[in-house]
């Protein structure tokens, strides 16, 4: 939201910098005194724990290179050697490998938060168009950094995704093949591939702390959403983020913190398949390929289609509708609390999700191909039927007459404002305390 800066330089050297290079004029005024919704609950947490997930995924990383060889013969024996002989390098790498499944736990609530409360409607459609380009580089480094283990799974699951490319050769003969021969750098998923996968995973996470940026500059423009979904409309509506929120996310990011650590110390392996502690063998393909749990829902979608090209089409669509979503909802209010109807295709869509997640971990035949078919059926129909139409036919329930009435009661609201609770000093003068 924009908003006067109230930052105030207090010594010499800070005034010298004010006037050369403001950047602790802009930290103050986006991270300290920005004014922020009153209402916001837990769930608003969850930016601030990916921003976290995303550091501590590159500090991890960074340390985890400096034992790794890219190397076809080389990759699973430093892994290996990372968990034996390195100097906590069992904790590293089980906190970079579960780290990335918490990343996508966190990453999901936070996408489904948006989707809840509407807050992809404008203003804010480039601000989710931005989360949904960091969904697509987080899906995409997440897949080449399970490919460096070199294990079995990682050495199918690349040969499985990357010859989906081949599709193409049903529109132009030869060039799905060429296509895929050119992403190996041979004619088989080989050394020249992993190297091209390390470099790239490497690569990725900075390109997604730069969209991360604009993500949150975005953000700053119209300000956050809220639960009840309507506008700020005076001062009295917002806190300063510091240090309300600083608190509540620091607290929210605390209880993550223990449940991340908790699965590191006790569970290590537990969201990981075993055959990826086999090394890669080309000569022999695991009965059963799967990917990791995050990405089951998107396989479910891709095998429930006969046809290999319309399955990756629908692969692809299945996160590439999101991009549209602020356009195919039509309704006038934001929130799904106050949308009657609405909020039951909502939890149908929750539900649909978590079981193509489990669908895709099965194989693909009898009852289960069926009920895939059939999710997958709805997981569409949901974006292009469910939110254009039922915007249009249903009436919402009435929206609260400010984000603060709900909070604060209609009492307080009509009462004049009490300057003392408006303002909240950042640095109380000592007379004030007293
Ligand atoms: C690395 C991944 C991401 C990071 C670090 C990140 C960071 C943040 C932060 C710090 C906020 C403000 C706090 C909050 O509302 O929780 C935010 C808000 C938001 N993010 Fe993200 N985000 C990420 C991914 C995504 C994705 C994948 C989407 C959607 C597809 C998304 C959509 C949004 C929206 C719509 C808001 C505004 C929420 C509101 O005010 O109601 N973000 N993000």
């Amino acid at each position: 939201m924009a908003h006067p800066s109230s930052y105030e330089p207090n010594t010499g050297i800070e005034r010298w910098i004010d006037a050369r290079l403001p950047v602790p004029r802009l930290m103050h005024d986006q991270f300290l005194a920005f004014p922020t919704p009153r209402n916001l609950n837990y769930w608003w947490t969850f930016g601030g724990i990916l921003t976290f997930m995303l550091a501590a995924q590159i500090a991890t990383g960074v340390v985890l290179a400096m034992h790794y060889v890219p190397s076809e013969h080389g990759a699973f024996d430093s892994v290996e050697k990372i968990m034996r002989d390195v100097n906590w390098g069992w904790l590293l790498r089980y906190s970079h490998a579960v780290g990335a499944s918490m990343f996508f736990v966190a990453v999901y609530i936070h996408t489904f938060r948006g989707l809840y409360y509407g807050s992809y409607k404008a203003p804010r459609e480039v601000l989710w168009i931005l989360g949904v380009l960091i969904l697509l580089l987080m899906i995409a480094t997440a897949f080449m950094g399970y490919s460096l283990v070199w294990g079995q799974m990682s050495f199918w699951a690349v040969t499985v995704i990357t010859n989906l490319f081949s599709s193409l050769d049903s529109v132009v003969p030869g060039l799905g093949t060429r296509l895929v021969q050119w992403i190996w750098g041979g004619f088989s998923v080989g050394g020249p591939t992993l190297n091209r996968l390390y470099s790239l995973h490497y690569l990725f996470p900075f390109i997604i702390a730069g969209v991360v940026v604009l993500h949150i500059w975005a953000l700053h423009i119209p300000g956050n959403n809220n639960p009840t979904g309507i506008d700020v409309k005076t001062a009295r509506d917002t806190v300063p983020f510091h240090p309300y929120y600083t608190i509540k996310d620091g607290f929210a990011l605390v209880g993550f913190i223990f449940l991340f650590a908790a699965v590191v110390f006790y569970a290590p392996n537990y969201l990981g398949h075993p055959d990826n502690y086999v090394p890669a063998n080309p000569l022999q393909t695991p009965p059963h390929i799967v990917p990791e749990w995050y990405f089951l829902p998107f396989y479910a979608i891709l095998r429930a289609i006969p046809n290999k090209l319309l399955g990756v089409i629908a692969l692809l669509s299945s996160i590439s509708v999101l991009f549209f979503v602020p356009w195919l909802d039509t309704s006038r209010v934001r929130s799904t609390s106050y949308r009657p109807i609405y909020k039951w295709f909502f939890w149908a869509f929750a539900v649909t999700c978590v079981a193509l997640g489990y669908l895709g971990s099965q194989q693909p035949e009898g009852v289960y191909l069926v009920l895939g078919r059939i999710f997958t059926v709805y997981y569409f129909a949901f974006f292009l039927l469910v939110m254009p139409i039922v915007g249009l036919i249903e009436k919402p329930r009435g929206l609260p007459g400010s984000i603060t009435e709900p909070v604060l009661g209609p009492e307080e609201v009509a009462a004049p404002p009490a300057p003392a609770a408006r303002k909240v000093p950042l640095k109380r003068k000592p007379a004030e305390v007293a």
